[in-house]
């Protein structure tokens, strides 16, 4: 990810996202900025701090999705959280830092997949010997081998070889699937963890740091011997040998790392905990005490974690709200200040929704002409229809909620609703929806006040 050019991040969302030029460009640039500080030398890299952004604009528009695409092109530790999920310390529920662990979680499992993708060919190895160790209990080379020491005499050579070649005759059965029928008796290791609930005011994730890990030192884990097919041996012996081969304090180093450096937090319905004027008692009071928790975590402090202390001066914060009840002022003002950039995005228009319905890789139609050609029914929509589609979907947002590309799924549900449910009894069917077929089944609802802002 961060070798992509701001402009190859940008080409890279614009596979899913119609507009919203200006926030794609302040993430892809944010994103670019944390490859380049890092090349940076080392006494100015530490006070180089990231600029957070906050992205604003209506609902419905791209702002979690933008989140969502950037997520699954960032190979650095993502965290999405919303904000209104969270308590001030000391009240019941998750507190801020909590977004912090598991970021660490997803860094430690991130390089976790790592090293298992490294460590496996060496896994599948040892298994594989483990298993014929199993199916060829008597004549095992590598005993033979050892008394071979003490007498070496030709008999015992030649005993030796014959063994060799038929382990070797059932490596090849096996790696060619001939033997997936039989079983064979492992051993497997079974947590013998009873199960307790422990209410802490935490939640569980208290629990998860202390006691958990107490526990199981407690119980260390029992084995249990199981008769399964040679296949499943085979995979659960390579996951045995995999955290076998898996060294864990590399693995925490290198997440630790990796989530300081590079890590990015994206905070959803920031407006939730932003408190308009006009009611600054009662539960705001504790949207506020959120924000105030949120500022050492943003500007940078240590926050204590089950795999070691992790310093958050160089986390990525992205934040994003609809802010149409608060506004970004209506933050506390030390949280406005950790936040500099700020990327507006705009209300979808028509056009956008034409480009909405057929663009991006799992637009709309797609989806729905994938869903219906498994009842062997061909969709098609002529561009007029998507036309008109958009359209309407432009006036009912103007009259009533403006809900932005979401209305999209109720107009579409609502357009093909009987399609939908006649499908499987129509056989092998063509259909192509046209204007008059949109206007026919929907014009009526959307004319009606009443009717649309009920059933669109
Ligand atoms: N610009 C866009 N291009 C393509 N699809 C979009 C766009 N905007 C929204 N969508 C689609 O609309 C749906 C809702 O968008 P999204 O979740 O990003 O809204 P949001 O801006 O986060 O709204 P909210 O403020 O309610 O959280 C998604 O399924 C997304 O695919
Ligand atoms: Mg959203």
């Amino acid at each position: 990810m961060e070798t992509l050019t701001p402009r190859q991040i940008v080409a890279e969302l614009d596979k899913y996202i119609i507009g919203q030029n200006k926030a794609k460009r302040m993430v892809a640039i944010a994103l670019r900025n944390r490859w380049r500080r890092r090349q940076v030398p080392e006494d100015l890299r530490d006070e180089i701090a990231p600029k957070n952004i906050i992205m604003i604009g209506p609902t419905g528009v791209g702002k979690t999705e933008i989140a969502r695409r950037l997520a699954k092109l960032a190979e650095s530790p993502f965290l999405k959280v919303e904000a209104s999920k969270f308590t001030e310390v000391g009240y019941v529920g998750r507190d801020v830092e909590s977004m912090i662990r598991d970021l660490m979680e997803i860094g430690i499992n991130m390089v976790k997949e790592e090293q298992y993708e490294a460590l496996r060919p060496k896994a599948e190895e040892l298994a594989e010997e483990r298993i014929l160790d199993i199916l060829l209990p008597v004549r095992q080379p590598r005993k033979l081998r050892r008394s071979q020491l003490q007498s070496s005499s030709k008999e015992n050579d030649e005993e030796i070889d014959v063994a060799q070649r038929t382990r070797e005759k059932f490596r090849r059965l096996l790696r060619n699937g001939k033997l997936d029928d039989r079983e064979v008796e492992i051993e497997t290791q079974v947590s013998s963890l009873p199960v307790v609930e422990i209410f802490s005011p935490g939640g569980t994730e208290e629990m998860d740091i202390n006691i958990k890990d107490m526990m199981s030192s407690f119980f260390p884990g029992k084995t249990k011997r199981r008769r399964v097919k040679v296949p499943d041996a085979l995979r659960t012996l390579v996951q045995e040998e995999l955290s076998r081969l898996l060294d864990n304090e590399k693995v925490i180093k290198t997440a630790k790392g990796r989530v300081e450096q590079t890590g990015i937090v994206f905070v959803d319905e920031l407006d939730k905990i932003a408190s308009a004027h006009a009611s600054s008692h009662g539960p705001d009071i504790s949207r506020e005490g959120v924000q105030r928790d949120l500022l050492p975590i943003i500007e940078g402090s240590n926050v204590n974690t089950k795999h070691g202390v992790v310093k958050t001066d160089h986390i990525l914060f992205i934040a994003a709200g609809a802010f149409h009840v608060s506004k970004p002022s209506d933050l506390i003002p030390e949280i406005q200040g950790r936040f500099p950039l700020r990327a507006e995005l705009s209300a979808l228009t028509r056009n956008d929704f034409v480009r909405i319905l057929t663009e991006p890789k799992n637009a709309l139609v797609k989806q729905y002409q994938e869903l219906l050609k498994t009842e062997n029914l061909t969709l098609e929509f002529t561009s007029e229809a998507i036309e008109e589609m958009a359209i309407l979907a432009e006036e009912v947002n103007e009259r009533a909620e403006n809900i932005g590309a979401r209305r999209l799924h109720t107009i579409m549900e609502k357009l093909l609703e009987e399609i939908s449910f006649d499908a499987p009894d129509m056989g092998c069917v063509e259909i192509t929806i046209t204007p008059e077929m949109v206007s026919e089944r929907l014009s009526d609802i959307v004319k009606s006040d009443d009717l649309s802002r009920y059933i669109l």
